[in-house]
């Protein structure tokens, strides 16, 4: 990378960072906020790179805003944007940059060009000469969602090549990837910025066989790896000229803008990557540029900040109103909760405010078959990101128009809901004598008052996407900068990955007749024995 700007740029504070409840910048601005109205008949529309975001559903006033500035000035706001851009080494806690930005530039650092170069080198070779009739796309989490979602997005209706992808360890993922596949007309992409990701590297192995069972001498010239740790790729036994390396800089849930987008190329074509990061660079640069006020994903973050911090909103419903977007939920649920799921700020103290929500959600308008009643009539209730496109590629015009109307009366329900008054004099004139209306009323009560972004792409185009997800980038950023956090690790993987590679262990020793080598929980160690591989033990 180049070093002489990480240089430039010092390394972020780490040991300066008040703890928030102890700032007067954040007592101010949760007074604003508790005070903001949801105000319907106010009109928020804010616009950046294409995308139309209406925010009038969210709590605001002008004694908010002004104190929303005044907090990310607290924060140095503007100095910390400057070193994510820039290439700082804003992830303190694994010493780099998270400098994804630059892999959207349309002039980027030299080894970016290079690489980039030989990728649209590759993925037009193979068009040309049309070869592989499939891609078998291996990786899991970052090197996984973002190119589910661009096939999703812009194959949705079939491609020439078939893709298919396999993330999981268990064994009925790697059969059905493969399943109906013929070996000599796939290629296999392993995709893992580590290159050691144990679901990975195993899938990788039964692919390989796979291959090699079908009497292909050499599998590994069908094979392709994309990853950071090249050498690792290279031991494996991938050809090198098959090996596209990315950086350490690149966080694993940013990797669809590195060569991990080799798939989606192959599979829908490289002007579709070269559509996203065109957009994605022209929400940075709205995100570098914008005054604050404007600024797209500032203003996201500092309402979602409000929802979480202040109004205690445990969860960010995501409701997609295209279900070529199936997999915006899960790739977004990386994103957010990989990013801010942390309850330890920079200075290694309690962050003292609840931060980052559980995010979920589907397609509408299946959402609203299965968790709506909860949204609008639950206890907790929960912010909701409507996402749409004002125009459809297909040829009904009536199914997008049906569409939208349920997207517009599902936000407007959950802002205004439908009080006790309005229930009874709807009933007025029925039969049903009052005691028995009085009650069946209160089942039909709706709270509304519940916050919504509407976010409208005017089509869904390579472009579009791009900026939409790095508007969720930047707007994660700017919460984790308030909060105090760091956005870029994902510490809270590890455990779980050791305690795995320790049972494993634990049944090798006892299959010979050893104890576990360390002591575990009753439970852990009664399903240790009951799965005993090979023992035979019935449950
Ligand atoms: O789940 C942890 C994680 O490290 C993610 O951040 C990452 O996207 C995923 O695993 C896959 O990692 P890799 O690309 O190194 O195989």
């Amino acid at each position: 990378m180049d070093q002489s700007a990480t240089q430039q740029n010092p390394i972020v504070r780490t040991e300066d960072v008040p703890v928030l409840p102890d700032m007067p910048e954040w007592a101010s601005f949760t007074a604003a906020a508790r005070q903001a109205e949801l105000d319907a008949d106010r009109l928020r529309i804010l616009t950046a790179a294409s995308l139309q975001v209406d925010m009038s559903a969210q709590p605001w006033s002008p004694q908010l805003s002004a104190a929303g500035i005044a907090l990310l000035q607290a924060r140095q706001f503007e100095q910390a944007r400057a070193g994510l851009l820039e290439g700082a080494t804003v992830n303190c806690t694994e010493h780099r940059a998270a400098w994804h930005t630059m892999l959207r530039k349309p002039a980027p650092i030299e080894e970016v060009a290079i690489e980039r170069a030989r990728l649209l080198d590759f993925v037009q070779r193979l068009d040309t000469e049309r070869r592989y009739r499939n891609i078998l796309h291996i990786g899991i989490g970052g090197s996984d969602w973002g190119v589910r979602l661009a096939v999703g997005a812009f194959g949705y209706t079939g491609v020439w090549r078939e893709i298919r992808f396999v993330a999981n360890i268990d064994g009925h993922a790697i059969e059905g990837g493969i399943a109906g596949l013929d070996p000599h007309q796939t290629l296999v992409v392993i995709a893992s910025k580590s290159f050691t990701t144990a679901e990975t590297l195993e899938n990788a192995r039964r692919a390989i066989e796979w291959i090699r069972g079908a009497g292909i001498a050499n599998p590994m010239q069908q094979v392709v790896a994309v990853t950071a740790r090249p050498r690792i790729a290279l031991e494996f036994g991938v050809p090198k000229a098959q090996i596209f390396p990315f950086w350490d800089w690149v966080g694993g849930r940013f990797s669809l803008w590195s060569s991990v987008g080799v798939s989606a190329a192959l599979a829908v074509g490289d002007e579709v990557v070269a559509g996203m990061l065109a957009g994605a660079n022209a929400m940075d640069e709205h995100f570098r540029t914008a005054p604050i006020e404007q600024n797209v994903p500032v203003q996201l973050a500092l309402a979602g900040i409000v929802n979480r911090s202040v109004l205690q909103y445990a969860s960010l419903n995501l409701s997609v109103y295209d279900s070529r977007l199936f997999y915006l939920v899960p790739y977004l649920q990386q994103l957010e909760m990989e990013s801010l799921g942390k309850s330890v700020n920079l200075a290694g103290q309690p962050v003292g405010v609840p931060t980052g929500p559980a995010v979920w959600g589907m397609p509408g308008t299946d959402a609203q078959h299965t968790f709506y009643q909860w949204l609008h009539q639950g206890t907790d209730g929960a912010p909701v990101d409507f996402i749409a496109c004002r125009h459809a590629d297909h040829n009904w015009p009536d199914h997008h128009q049906q569409l939208l109307a349920h997207c517009l009366a599902q936000r407007e329900a959950l802002l205004r809901g439908k009080s006790y008054e309005q229930v009874r004099a709807e009933m007025r004139g029925s039969n049903e004598d009052s005691s028995y209306s009085d009650w069946l009323a209160r089942h039909k009560v709706y709270p509304g008052g519940r916050p919504s972004n509407l976010i409208v792409m005017q089509r869904l185009t390579p472009y579009s996407l791009g900026a939409l997800l790095a508007m969720y980038e930047h707007k994660i950023f700017v919460q984790a900068l308030v909060w105090g956090i760091n956005p870029f690790d994902q510490w809270g993987v590890e455990l779980g990955k050791s305690l795995t590679k320790q049972i494993r262990k634990d049944w090798q020793s006892m299959s010979v007749g050893e104890p576990p080598a360390v002591p575990h929980d009753a439970s852990t160690q009664y399903w240790l024995e009951a799965f005993l591989p090979g023992s035979g033990n019935t449950v």
